[in-house]
C-alpha cells in the first residue's frame, strides 16, 4: 500500500519541490493549503497528482479529517510568527489527533541548537516551535542542512561576481554548509517516508570557507578572486542593531538586517558541526558548490 504524506506550504519553493520527490517515490500526497491560495498554484499540484485541500487553516478538526492515515506531515510553511507558530500549531495539533507517526516541522536552516535566543529573529520562532513540539505526542524530525546553495547566486551577497571578491565576516577559515533546495528537498522527501528517523537530521551538499571560495571562483573563472573583510562579528553586531533600528518594515520576513543576522550566525562559529547524515539515503547523488556554480552557469552574473 502506498505511504500517505500530507504536506503544507506545497505552493512554495522548497514545498513544491518536496511534492516533485516525493512523486517520484510513489507515495500519496495531500496538500493542505489555505484559503485564497493562488488557484494556478493549486492546479498544477492537482495535474502532477496530489490531492488538494482547501482549508480554513484556524480549523483543527477540518485539517486532521484530511491527516488521517497518514504516515508523515511535512511542513515547508514560511513565514513570521502567525505562520511559524501560530498556523504550525494547529497542523501540528490537527496531525497528532489524527495519529500520524511524524511530523517535519519547517526547519531546513542551519543547526540553530548552540544559538542564542535574540540573535535571529526568524530562527528562534523555530526554537520557540520547537518548545512546544517536544511535548506533543508525535516523533519528530528536524532537518538542518545549512543555507540554501542555490542563494549563492540570488540573494546571499558571499560572492561578488561583479567586483570578483568574496565578502568575509570575522574569520575566513570558517567553514559554512551548502545544501541545494533540490538535495533538501530529496532528502526530506526519504524521511517522510522512513519507518523510523531520529529526532535530528543533518545534511551537507558541500563546506567551504571563504578562503575556499576565493580559490574555487578563481579556479572557475579564471580571475582573481580576493576576500574582501570590511569586519569582524562585533561590527556585523553593530551593523544589523542599526539597520534593524532604521528598518520601516518589522513584517518583512527576509529584510536587509535579518539577512545578516544569518550571515552572522554562519561566521560567528557557534554552530555545531556534527555527524552528516548524507549517506542515510543512498540513492541521492549530492551537489558540491562547484558542480552547482557551473550547471547555473554563474559567469553570466
Ligand atoms: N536554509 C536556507 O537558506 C533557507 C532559505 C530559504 C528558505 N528556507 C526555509 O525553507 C522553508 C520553506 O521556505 P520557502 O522559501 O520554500 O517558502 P515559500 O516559497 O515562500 O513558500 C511558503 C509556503 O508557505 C505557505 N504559507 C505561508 N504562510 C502560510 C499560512 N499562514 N498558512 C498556510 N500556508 C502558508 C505558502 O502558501 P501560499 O502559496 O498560500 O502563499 C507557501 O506554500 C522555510 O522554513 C524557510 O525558512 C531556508
Amino acid at each position: 500500500m502506498k505511504k500517505i504524506v500530507v504536506i503544507a506550504g506545497a505552493t512554495g519553493n522548497l514545498g513544491g519541490k518536496i511534492v516533485n520527490a516525493l512523486l517520484a517515490r510513489n507515495v500519496e500526497i495531500r496538500a493542505i493549503v489555505r484559503l485564497g491560495t493562488d488557484v494556478k498554484k493549486v492546479e498544477e499540484l492537482e495535474r502532477k497528482g496530489v490531492k488538494v485541500f482547501e482549508v480554513d487553516t484556524t480549523n483543527k478538526s477540518e485539517i486532521s479529517k484530511h491527516c488521517h492515515g497518514a504516515h508523515c506531515f511535512v511542513s515547508a510553511l514560511a513565514g513570521l510568527r502567525e505562520t511559524v507558530m501560530d498556523t504550525q500549531k494547529i497542523f501540528l495539533d490537527a496531525a497528532v489527533h489524527a495519529k500520524v507517526k511524524r511530523f517535519i516541522p519547517s526547519d531546513y536552516s542551519s543547526d540553530f541548537t548552540n544559538l542564542i535566543d535574540g540573535q535571529n529573529r526568524n530562527l528562534d520562532l523555530r526554537r520557540e516551535f520547537h518548545r512546544y513540539i517536544e511535548k506533543m505526542p508525535i516523533e519528530v524530525t528536524t532537518i538542518f542542512n545549512g543555507p540554501f546553495m542555490d542563494l549563492l547566486i540570488t540573494d546571499m551577497p558571499l560572492i561578488l561576481f561583479k567586483q570578483k571578491r568574496i565578502l568575509c565576516w570575522g574569520n575566513p577559515n570558517q567553514i559554512i554548509e551548502f545544501t541545494t533546495t533540490f538535495n533538501v528537498a530529496e532528502f526530506t522527501a526519504e524521511a517522510a517516508i522512513d519507518d523510523n528517523t531520529p529526532r535530528y537530521l543533518r545534511i551537507a551538499g558541500d563546506r567551504i570557507s571563504c578562503n575556499d571560495f576565493v580559490k574555487l571562483m578563481s579556479h572557475l573563472t579564471s580571475e582573481n578572486y580576493k576576500i574582501f573583510r570590511p569586519g569582524g562579528i562585533k561590527l556585523l553586531n553593530f551593523l544589523i542593531k542599526v539597520t534593524r533600528f532604521f528598518s520601516p518594515s518589522k513584517k518583512e520576513l527576509y529584510p536587509a538586517w535579518q539577512g545578516m543576522q544569518y550571515m552572522r550566525d554562519m561566521m560567528e562559529g557557534r554552530i555545531i558541526f556534527h555527524e552528516y547524515d548524507n549517506s542515510r539515503y543512498i540513492n541521492i547523488k549530492w551537489t558540491s558548490v562547484k558542480d552547482f556554480l557551473i550547471q547555473e552557469k554563474f559567469s553570466n552574473k
